[in-house]
């Protein structure tokens, strides 16, 4: 299976910094399983949330792969999230767990207060899996995506908690993704 885990220990753009921010949009807005000083709500600009990324290690397998969530260019749009200060070790971890296709790069992130309004800038550090990475799945019909999540499972629990978790903290943020709450409608029809 694909392995990014090497690749990522090499993508060192923070090197020599004490501290990083990681910019999380997927499960890590919700699922925070690692050590962080500080967390607060930000957006990165030119960028869509898409269920376009396959997992075959954590919310499906191999057989029957799970989709979660990737970004894509997309001038003009922003994706809301949650940064996270973080020591550098932190990331090791991470590496392993998003080793099916997924690389550092590095943003600007945007914070926001509790209104919404943008406070300060900072560079981060996001995970992003691209279209070139052999795990990508790519667009499909929302029906067809929801379907799939329906019914997928893998070690992490079934995929449709995944989505409906993360539909439920961009609430809670008070963002907008039209595309995770359109799926959120669809699923509920299967
Ligand atoms: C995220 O929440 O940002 C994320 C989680 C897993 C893989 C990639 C990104």
């Amino acid at each position: 299976m694909l392995d990014t885990t090497a690749l990522n220990q090499q993508r060192n753009f923070f090197d020599g910094h004490a501290e990083i921010w990681l910019f999380g949009y997927g499960s890590l807005i919700w699922k925070a399983d690692f050590a962080y000083l500080e967390r607060r709500p930000a957006y990165i600009h030119g960028w869509e949330r898409r269920f376009w990324q396959g997992s075959h290690d954590h919310r499906g397998t191999p057989e029957a792969p799970g989709r979660v969530a990737t970004l894509i260019r997309a001038p003009g749009a922003v994706c809301h999230g949650m940064a996270y200060r973080i020591t550098p070790e932190v990331l090791a971890p991470l590496d392993v767990r998003e080793k099916n296709g997924y690389l550092r790069e590095k943003v600007p992130l945007t914070f926001v207060d509790d209104n919404g309004d943008a406070i300060k800038q900072s560079e981060g550090l996001i995970y992003l899996a691209s279209q070139d990475n052999p795990a990508f799945l790519g667009d499909a019909p929302l029906t067809d995506i929801a379907w799939q999540i329906a019914n997928a499972h893998g070690p992490s629990g079934p995929n449709r908690d995944y989505l409906i978790n993360l539909a439920k903290a961009l609430r809670e943020l008070g963002a907008k993704d039209a595309h995770i709450f359109a799926l959120e409608q669809q699923l509920e029809r299967f």
